[in-house]
């Protein structure tokens, strides 16, 4: 198959870990005899600084034609406590949304038995926690009507949705749900928001043409307190954009490290892969950043083009990383494997199945790995 991916690496980690995530897709290249093509582009304040635009012009265009993307990390210490900033590189990533009409985030959180003595949580209340979260992503209070008056003492977002907004996720969420362990929850805050009453009252309409998925739902507090609770009572949880960013971020600790989650944004035509962790600056080129989520987030690329057994090939490369203790400091603090040998680990195991190639484990110790 050939296929054409822009990389946009962004800011601080992001370049080296896109690296690791493109060292990936190379050797599935190579195994499974794909061509990709890569072709970069600049965005966030790496973009600012070249071209004084968070989403240059040219960046977009390049989005537009490509089959997918993959995403690094964007965002700057310096923009980031400075309330008069003109230009912010997080509006590069907004305006991406938004023009590409990525509606669903989809950010899948899993625990690894191997890390489960990472998570902050006790083992017996995370074993076994595997869901997914489906997060709006083009509407809500984040694209609402902003508004300050005129001495900048009163300021307003609003949080809009329409029925269409709602439901074209809602199909998406409960047909993941379907193939999963059947099981849907909305996560809304519907006793206060008018907003979140139209979320309730679409999405119950929608789940009428899907019987065999069982509908709940949970208010937002209860639910960020549930997550901490009961994680594994979880499948498939449907939100608006703001909650969604919020318990998210909650989720992604749950299995030890915000360092392993990918996620996948989708919705008419367009396909944008990006690790959920943001640019982490103070890593920035240490050689420390965990590669995980950008890897697995290719995995998730090659998923949505059906080249499933190639997605499990890296996901299985990125097991038995974890599995032989080649992780970057975050998992493991006394680690001497940094994001690039985490990258060529990965990348060196991505094997056809088929061929059930044997691993040479002896050198692991040694931060090298060969395939026999
Ligand atoms: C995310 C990020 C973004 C968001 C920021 C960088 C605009 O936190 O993807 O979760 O809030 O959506
Ligand atoms: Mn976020």
């Amino acid at each position: 198959m050939k296929m054409n991916i822009a990389l946009l690496p962004g800011d601080g980690i992001g370049p080296e870990v896109i690296e690791q995530a493109v060292k990936c897709l190379q050797a599935v290249e190579e195994t499974f005899n794909h061509t990709f093509v890569y072709k970069e582009g600049l965005v966030g304040a790496a973009a600012i600084d070249k071209t004084k635009e968070p989403l240059p012009d040219s960046t977009l265009r390049l989005c537009k034609k490509v089959d997918a993307i993959l995403f690094g990390a964007i965002g700057d210490p310096k923009y980031d406590n400075d309330p008069n900033a003109k230009v912010r590189p997080e509006q590069g990533l907004l305006k991406l949304r938004k023009e590409l009409g990525l509606f669903a985030n989809i950010r899948p959180v899993k625990v690894y038995d191997s890390l489960i003595d990472k998570s902050p949580l006790k083992k017996d209340i995370v074993k076994g926690t595997d869901f997914v979260i489906y997060r709006e992503l083009t509407g809500g209070i984040y694209f609402g009507e902003k508004k300050v008056n005129e001495n900048g003492t009163i300021a307003s977002d609003l949080c809009e949705y329409s029925e269409m907004e709602i439901s074209r996720i809602t199909h998406l969420a409960f047909k993941a749900a379907n193939k999963r362990n059947k099981k849907l929850t909305l996560i809304d805050k519907a006793n206060v928001l008018e907003s979140s009453r139209l979320w309730r009252k679409v999405v119950k309409k929608i789940g009428e043409s899907y019987p065999d998925v069982a509908l709940n739902f949970l208010f937002v507090d209860n639910a960020a307190m549930q997550m901490i609770l009961n994680p594994s009572q979880f499948d498939v949880i449907l939100t608006e954009n703001m909650f969604g960013d919020i318990i998210s971020d909650e989720a992604s600790v749950i299995g030890g490290s915000i360092g392993l989650l990918p996620s996948a944004s989708i919705g008419n035509g367009h396909a944008l892969f990006e690790p959920i962790h943001g640019s982490f600056p103070q890593a920035k080129s240490e050689n420390t950043a965990n590669p995980i989520a950008a890897i697995l987030s290719a995995a998730m690329l090659l998923d949505h083009f059906h080249l499933t057994e190639e997605a499990e090939a890296v996901r299985m490369a990125v097991a038995k990383a974890l599995s032989k203790g080649v992780v970057t400091p975050d998992l493991n603090p006394k680690s001497k494997f940094g994001t690039s040998q985490v990258g060529d680990f990965i990348a060196d195991h991505i094997v056809d199945d088929e061929h059930a190639l044997i691993m040479n484990d002896e050198n692991i110790g040694l931060g090298r790995s060969t395939i026999i």
